[in-house]
């Protein structure tokens, strides 16, 4: 039995022996060209029984042109074009080819078959956020960056398929498509309840939907309170609030007057004060007519070229000097009316 392994692996490698002595070098495998968010990359395997110490060169071409260079002499058994400085465009269709060699030996060239970079490539998936906003969750979605271009500028038309339920519900998903905008708002959902989100883009182009987003959760809450009513609240709590301060730092000598008088009432005044009242004049003056009191009136004129400046500032403001002048005799009637009160 082991022997016979012995055997077998010797055979081999005295295949593998005499065709690198041959200077035959066998080619690379399973080479195909890929494209993820419209990148291009030829990828191989080594070829079989390959020694160690080989290198690669891969080169590319369009329908239009001859192959042209790409990678040169790499260790890896990749080659990504759109890392060169070469340019891809993104409706070209392209195809790869790929070299080993090892010293001076080299392998055949193998091909790929060819791909069309926007109806081939592999749409990697969108980012999703979720901001719940009372009973509704607004849905923001960012597209997958591209190597070549732009989502948008490749596919104009893309939409997203927005698939969401209620958490562990996924079974009862429902799913809104053919959206353009970016930012979806779901309504009608339940309060208080959590909800699930997946998008995915579909586009006109490309035969295949994007991967799926990674799945993000959000609870919705109560009834929706615009957030601005409830910043101008805050502010205007917040306004009362400082203006209270401000009041009570400027005042502050008055108020503790006025909480903690220094002096109190005598308890006689008190007394005084709280009884109904007793003297005539008051009585007299409470039941009958106030007496009728002579006064004059009195007319203020400007002198010519002078501006009128009666009295103080807030006079000089009236429009109307005779009824300034009546103001204040009433003003002055009311005075002597309360001292005969207080007599
Ligand atoms: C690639 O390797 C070959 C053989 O070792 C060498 O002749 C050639 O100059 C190398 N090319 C580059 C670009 O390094
Ligand atoms: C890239 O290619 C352009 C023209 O094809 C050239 O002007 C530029 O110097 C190159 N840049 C690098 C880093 O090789
Ligand atoms: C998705 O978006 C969030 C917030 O903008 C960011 O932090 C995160 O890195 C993004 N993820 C991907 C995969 O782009
Ligand atoms: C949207 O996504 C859901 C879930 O993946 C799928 O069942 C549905 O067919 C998609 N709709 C469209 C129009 O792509």
């Amino acid at each position: 039995m082991s022997a016979r392994v012995c055997a077998l692996i010797l055979t081999l490698s005295a295949l593998c022996g005499s065709t690198a002595a041959s200077g035959v070098l066998s080619s690379p495998t399973n080479v195909r060209l890929t494209s993820y968010n419209m990148n291009l990359v030829l990828r191989w395997d080594p070829p079989e029984g390959a020694a160690g110490g080989l290198v690669y060169t891969t080169e590319y071409k369009t329908p239009v042109t001859s192959y042209r260079v790409g990678c040169v002499n790499t260790s890896h058994l990749e080659c990504d074009f759109t890392r060169l400085n070469i340019s891809i465009i993104e409706y070209g269709i392209y195809t790869g080819r790929v070299q080993a060699q090892v010293g001076a030996k080299r392998s055949g060239w193998v091909e790929s078959r060819h791909i069309t970079l926007d109806k081939d490539t592999i749409i990697g998936s969108p980012n999703v956020s979720l901001f719940s906003n009372g009973a509704t969750i607004d849905v923001s979605i960012k597209d997958p960056v591209f190597v070549v271009s732009e989502l948008r500028n490749v596919y104009i038309f893309a939409t997203y398929n927005i698939t969401y339920w209620k958490d562990g519900q996924v079974e009862k998903a429902k799913s809104i498509s053919n959206k353009q905008q970016s930012r979806v708002v779901l309504s009608e959902l339940e309060l208080w309840t959590k909800y699930c989100v997946q998008v995915q883009i579909n586009t006109e182009r490309n035969s295949k939907p994007s991967e799926p987003s990674k799945i993000v959760c959000e609870s919705t809450t109560s009834r929706e309170e615009a957030p601005w009513v409830a910043a101008i609240v805050t502010f205007v709590i917040m306004a009362v609030a400082v203006a209270l301060v401000v009041l009570a730092v400027v005042y502050r000598e008055s108020i503790s007057h006025f909480l903690c008088p220094k002096d109190a009432l005598p308890q006689h005044f008190k007394e005084y004060l709280q009884a109904p009242p007793t003297s005539s004049t008051y009585l007299a003056m409470q039941y009958s007519r106030p007496p009728k009191e002579i006064y004059h009136q009195i007319s203020i004129v400007a002198e010519e070229g002078r501006p009128l400046e009666a009295g103080g500032m807030s006079c000089s403001k009236q429009p109307d000097v005779r009824a300034g002048g009546e103001l204040q005799e009433k003003r002055e009637r009311l005075k002597s009316t309360e001292a005969v009160k207080k007599s």
